[in-house]
């Protein structure tokens, strides 16, 4: 009897845990987006430097992130940063971080 309540239990988890994972975790995403943000960082999404500016993410659709990382991995965009960047970010970690700068929408950028 115990045995079979635990192994309803570990059913119950694995087939729960990929719907859980579908959509980009912004908790998780913010965490990952601590080194973006010395670039992309809100509120000006610039860098510190003067001239260097960096494009906007924040409020940006999950969809084009993900897209752009994509493109910078897989060398179709060749901007040498943004390469390394997203060089080891895994399909998982591309979501979560495109869920947490699409969810910035209320940031005034300028
Ligand atoms: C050292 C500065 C720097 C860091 C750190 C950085 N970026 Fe970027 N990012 C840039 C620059 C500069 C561009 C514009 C590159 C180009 O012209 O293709 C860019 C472009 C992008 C784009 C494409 C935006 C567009 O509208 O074309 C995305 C998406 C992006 N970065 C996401 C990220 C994510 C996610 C991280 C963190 C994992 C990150 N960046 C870290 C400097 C940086």
């Amino acid at each position: 009897m115990i045995r079979a309540l635990c192994c309803a239990a570990l059913i119950a988890s694995t087939v729960a845990a990929p719907s859980a994972m579908a959509a980009g975790d912004v908790e998780n995403g913010r965490l990952q987006a601590q080194t973006c943000m010395g670039c992309h960082g809100a509120p000006g999404m610039r860098n510190a430097y003067p001239g260097y500016r960096v494009p906007k993410l924040g409020g940006q659709h999950v969809d084009y992130i993900v897209n752009a990382l994509q493109a910078y991995k897989n060398k179709l965009r060749s901007h040498p940063t943004m390469q390394a960047q997203a060089a080891d970010m895994s399909d998982e970690d591309m979501a979560d971080v495109a869920a947490y700068f699409s969810s910035l929408k209320d940031i005034k950028t300028e």
